[in-house]
């Protein structure tokens, strides 16, 4: 049977109605906002791409994790910006190096904040790659030992949760091993499992500074072109131990994170990046587009995708909203 027994408009009459029948809702604790840390002090320098987004220094990233916290926002991930690069990224593992230091200021002052910190070589090295080159290639093997060395630096200065966004193979399991041989077991890794080499990552490439100085980074990153591979990069990041696993970015492969929901257990994370970020403030700037439902949108559309979280630039403003 049909219309006219069936109407759906019935069920859309009014907003009281229709929140009864909604299927997603967005939640504030759904919620990771990235921050992008510098050296200095009392810097606040703004990111052109990113409108209402800085280049901190850490006593004013502080500042802003508190309003954060009050915002209700759980997470927060950050991003370094070291004074010096050199061809090694020695800033990634330095105990005194940016991130480190952001890390411990926060913890210091909002101990209830859930601090996840980027693992990955780019802001570091001289050259903007995500790892060591030999011979003009990115080095994986070599690469794992840097990395690990960063993960454990940044959780020996008391981050929560480490987060590998280079796309190296294998280095779950590196970063699992040395945490472990550590006594940080209990530290959990959420893995940019399905990464994949976007043209959405360009205004955070200015944020971070981390433009490679040549090629791109369809070496290690993934073919925009497949999602089977997908699954294999997540089932082998989980074999690894990851905690939390990852696509990014999020609104061009909502396919990606409902095949990922479907298939696997793990919490699944999405990164509604810095393109799509751009993209939505330059058209609400342009007057094309209504930002704040746009914005809405776009987070419930990653949601109802599948994911569990969304690390996201609007987290901020969609807070005050929920
Ligand atoms: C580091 C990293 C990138 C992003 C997060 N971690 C950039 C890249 O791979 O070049 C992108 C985030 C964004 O665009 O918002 N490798």
């Amino acid at each position: 049977m049909s219309f006219p027994v069936h109407r759906l408009r019935r069920l859309r009459r009014s907003e009281a109605v229709r929140s009864m029948v909604r299927e997603t809702n967005l939640s504030v604790d759904d919620l990771i906002l990235p921050l992008f840390v510098t050296f200095g002090k009392r810097v606040r320098r703004p990111i052109g791409s990113m409108p209402g987004h800085y280049q901190l220094s850490v006593d004013n990233l502080v500042r802003e994790v508190k309003k954060v916290q009050g915002l209700g926002i759980p997470a927060v991930i950050l991003f370094g910006i070291p004074e010096k690069k050199d061809d090694i990224g020695s800033g990634a593992y330095d105990p005194g190096g940016i991130i480190q230091r952001a890390v411990k200021a926060v913890k210091d002052k909002c101990p209830e904040m859930v601090v996840i910190t980027d693992v990955c070589m780019c802001e570091y090295t001289s050259h903007g790659h995500c790892g060591i080159l030999t011979g003009g290639e990115v080095d994986n093997d070599s690469t794992l030992e840097l990395l690990s060395k960063e993960a454990l630096s940044h959780v020996e200065a008391g981050a929560d949760m480490v987060a590998p966004s280079d796309m190296m193979d294998g280095r779950v399991a590196a970063i699992r091993d040395v945490l472990d041989r550590n006594n940080f077991h209990n530290i959990p890794i959420m893995s940019y499992a399905a990464k994949y080499a976007s043209a959405f990552y360009g205004p955070f490439r200015e944020a971070a500074e981390s433009v490679p100085r040549f090629g791109d980074r369809r070496a290690y990153q993934m073919d925009p072109a497949n999602k089977r591979e997908a699954m294999r990069e997540v089932a082998l990041d989980i074999e690894e131990g990851a905690d939390i696993v990852m696509v990014k970015p999020a609104l061009p492969y909502l396919d990606v994170i409902r095949s990922v929901k479907d298939e696997f257990a793990h919490p699944l994370a999405a990164y509604n990046v810095s393109g799509e970020f751009a993209m939505i403030k330059a058209a609400g700037a342009m007057g094309w587009m209504d930002e704040e439902r746009a914005m809405m949108e776009s987070l419930l559309s990653i949601k109802r995708a599948g994911a569990d979280m969304i690390i996201t630039y609007f987290a901020g403003e969609a807070a005050k909203m929920l």
